[in-house]
């Protein structure tokens, strides 16, 4: 019979018998997928793995340190962490197209991984966090394989540029599948129960020119509607939820003032792989909560609205 435990020592000696005594290296987002994918890696063949996170500023809250944390502190796992938010910052200056930004992301991503997959030398092989929805994503709710909804940066292109073969060995799993080797690999819980973050992070949540402080706008709004999304209990019952910062803006009052500010969507799904996905049904009394808070703590947003779109015909992600 199936089960995690034995998918991962079969994975483990599936890794071990493609690299042998060759290095690896692996990019990690951030997210659970290439945490996951680096930690069995790791296991099979330590240290010939090194672990590569380019920081693109566009993380949430905390985000990028708590990545650094469990890898160095908690798995003692090589890390070299590259901080290159002023290079994607610079590079996405007036540019406001959904794919144009994608193309731009996913390019950098990729030049500044190859600057130092050389400085560390001679890896042949490239590690990935990709599933199966990834691998299928185009044609699954499309209606047809010849249309790109978005590109997805994390998928294609390093190779073979890098001339690396690629190391999948999350490539049949599902993300609940993931989540549950997560756990048998000993991650913390916290880190294998959170939600999806796409590999373009808050860019694609700010539509229109993304700039620094519309990222440090957007970061407090969603970590505020993540905040009560947890106190609440709901976090585990919700596939994603996240912020969205409008380039809208709209005009509101605040004790004797008129204030003329942006406007704060809340998005917040249940899905089972991300392929199609269900609006969230909060309380209007839990979204009420969330408003006034963001609206009192956040300068710049005086509105905030809920995305009532279910995927299809909405994407989860707003670019
Ligand atoms: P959409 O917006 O296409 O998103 O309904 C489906 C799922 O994929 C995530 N997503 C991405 N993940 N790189 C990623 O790693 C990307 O470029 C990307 N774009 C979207 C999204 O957050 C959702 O979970």
């Amino acid at each position: 019979t199936w089960s995690m435990a034995g998918y991962r020592a079969a994975k483990v000696a599936d890794i071990r018998a493609q690299v042998g005594d060759g290095k690896v290296i692996c990019g990690l987002s951030g997210g659970v997928d290439s945490a996951v994918a680096a930690v069995l890696i790791h296991e099979a063949i330590g240290d010939q793995l090194t672990c590569v996170f380019v920081d693109h500023g566009l993380m949430r809250t905390g985000e990028a340190e708590q990545v650094v944390g469990l890898f160095r502190e908690h798995y003692h796992i090589p890390l070299v962490h590259v901080d290159a938010e002023e290079l994607f910052l610079a590079g996405l200056a007036g540019v406001s197209d959904p794919e144009a930004k994608r193309k731009f992301i996913g390019k950098t991503f990729i030049d500044v991984f190859e600057a130092e997959a050389k400085k560390l030398g001679g890896a042949k092989f490239l590690a990935q966090g990709t599933l199966y929805p990834d691998v299928i994503e185009s044609v699954s709710y499309t209606g047809g394989p010849s249309v790109t909804i978005k590109s997805h940066h994390n998928v294609g292109g390093l190779p073979e540029r890098m001339d690396m073969a690629l190391v999948e060995p999350l490539r049949e799993l599902f993300k609940d599948e993931v989540r549950v080797l997560g756990r048998e690999l000993g991650l913390p819980e916290a880190f294998v129960g959170r939600h999806p973050f796409p590999g373009p992070g808050l860019a694609i949540r700010i539509p229109g020119e993304v700039t620094k402080e519309a990222c440090d706008t957007l970061r407090k709004a969603d970590s505020i509607y993540l905040d009560e999304i947890r106190k609440a209990g709901l976090y585990d019952a919700i596939w994603q939820a996240f912020a969205v910062l409008l380039p809208v803006r709209t005009v509101g009052v605040m004790g004797d003032g008129r204030t003329y500010d942006k406007v704060c969507a809340l998005r917040a799904v249940t899905s089972i792989d991300g392929m199609t996905a269900d609006i969230y049904p909060f309380d209007a009394a839990f979204l009420s909560a969330v408003a006034t808070r963001i609206v009192n703590e956040v300068p710049g947003i005086n509105r905030v609205v809920y995305d009532y779109t279910s995927k299809p015909p909405g994407t989860i992600e707003w670019e």
